[in-house]
């Protein structure tokens, strides 16, 4: 079905029709296509707008085609300009009359929308799914951990001790927090725009909460006009993707430090690193990399969809033909991306000796040196001035705070006495910290335990 046939004279320049095609990207949405198809075809025959043969012949045609393309037989002609018109060609090549009936009652402007919607939604799913996986990988790591002391850091400067556990499960949170956010994008983007046609619905006595039930929509959009101008879902979309590959890519910063000879916390596996063609002792967090910098892609793709919608009068326009490309870049990105993360974090090995000698580096301690006077009733900044002047001194004598001796930290303070050095021990300082939220391990198990809640009732 050629949708130029009659009214136009002249055919399509060259370039134009090139420029005008999206069969290449929108094929993509075959199976939701011939799935919206066939829910809409079912809708007609029972509020009798088709008869029962028609209804028989195009439900068999739809199957057929489904079928065929499944097994390899039938494969999408790129002729075609968009996916919706080669369906409908495709149906009526093989049904003939029937075949025409199937676009009554119908747009492809809320065609698009219903596949885009469905298609969203699965993928929605999927990329909770893969969330969910990584999670329970963390969790794993973390419980493997909640002993080893490493470095925490502000302004990537060494601040004070906390366990790889604790550290690493601060991820599972923003990761928990984007499958919370798809979940409520899936929500909003549950509504079925299928009947509203170019814009306005139809003179036809269409069902649109039948439709609704067939295709597993909530229930039907509210306003027509809206349902085929909407493209919130995919913006959407797009942002939960940016904000996850920004958490990933963030992660891939730490893993690629952290990895590397100067911290050597971790160790990446074979499988996740490559080489160098011109340096044999090369090992390099390619994937890692790559992740990264893929987020700058799923960045541009959502200000792309942000900006190709901000200036588009009601309803539709063919400016929002651009919107699938780029969704499905964002949407490949992410769950590869996802994919590859998770196993590579699971294979890396971690250095428990090499993060705790590096956390003792750095007066780590300074902070829990002060409360330590403040604890015996010193004013909290008088405290920091001291264990300032302290630091400052035994950095000039190369010395760690746990090297100085007694007899030296009573000329800063008479209130300091033996019990300083348990005070400023990187285990005890992790260990007295019974605060809910805490690097402590009794808190830490709260957190991986309510975390195992949240992503079990996902
Ligand atoms: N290929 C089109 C798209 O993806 C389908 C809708 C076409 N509608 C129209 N009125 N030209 O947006």
């Amino acid at each position: 079905m050629k949708l130029r046939e009659n009214k136009f004279k002249g055919k399509l320049n060259k370039l134009a029709e090139k420029l005008n095609k999206s069969i290449d990207i929108d094929k993509r949405l075959v199976f939701y296509d011939i799935e919206g198809s066939l829910a809409h075809c079912k809708m007609l025959f029972k509020q009798n707008i088709i008869n029962e043969a028609d209804y028989k012949n195009i439900t068999e045609g739809l199957i057929e085609i489904k079928n065929d393309l499944l097994n390899g037989k039938l494969k999408v002609d790129e002729s075609f300009e968009d996916i919706h018109s080669y369906i409908e060609g495709e149906l009526t090549k093989r049904k003939g009359e029937s075949g025409k009936k199937i676009h009554t009652a119908r747009s492809r402007n809320d065609q698009v929308a219903v596949d885009m919607k469905m298609y969203c939604k699965d993928k929605n799913k999927e990329i909770i799914k893969l969330l969910k996986n990584l999670i329970e990988n963390i969790i794993i790591i973390g419980q493997k951990n909640l002993n080893t002391i490493m470095p925490g850091y502000t302004h990537l400067q060494i601040a004070q001790p906390v366990t790889f556990s604790h550290y690493i499960l601060s991820y599972a949170q923003m990761f928990l927090r984007d499958i919370k956010r798809l979940k409520n994008s899936y929500d909003l983007m549950d509504e079925n725009p299928l009947g509203s046609c170019a814009l306005s619905t139809t003179t036809y006595n269409i069902d649109r909460f039948m439709t609704s039930e067939l295709l597993n929509f909530k229930k039907p959009t509210e306003n027509s006009m809206d349902s085929v101008s909407d493209r919130d879902y995919v913006i959407e979309m797009s942002f939960c993707i940016a904000m996850i590959m920004m958490h990933l890519s963030r992660f891939c910063e730490e893993i690629i430090l952290y990895s590397s000879n100067e911290f050597k916390f971790i160790k990446l596996s074979d499988e996740f690193t490559t080489g160098s063609s011109i340096m044999p002792q090369k090992k390099n967090p390619d994937m890692a990399e790559l992740i990264r910098g893929k987020s700058a892609r799923c960045y541009g793709n959502l200000i792309s969809l942000l900006t190709m919608m901000k200036a588009l009068p009601m309803t539709y326009a063919k400016d929002m033909q651009e919107d699938k490309e780029i969704l499905f870049d964002s949407i490949d990105t992410a769950q590869i991306s996802i994919e590859v993360f998770s196993s590579m974090i699971s294979s890396m090995q971690i250095n428990k000796e090499r993060m705790k000698e590096n956390a003792l580096e750095g007066f780590i301690n300074a902070t829990d040196l002060a409360d330590y006077l403040v604890k015996k009733n010193m004013p909290f900044r008088d405290a920091y001035r001291i264990v300032g002047e302290i630091v400052h001194d035994a950095m000039e004598k190369n010395l760690k705070l746990n090297d100085i001796k007694l007899s030296d930290y009573k000329k800063y303070s008479k209130l300091f006495d033996e019990d300083l050095y348990s005070a400023i021990d990187l285990n005890n300082i992790v260990e007295q910290r019974k605060v809910y939220g805490s690097p402590q391990k009794d808190f830490v198990k709260i957190q991986i335990d309510n975390l195992k809640n949240e992503v079990k009732n996902i």
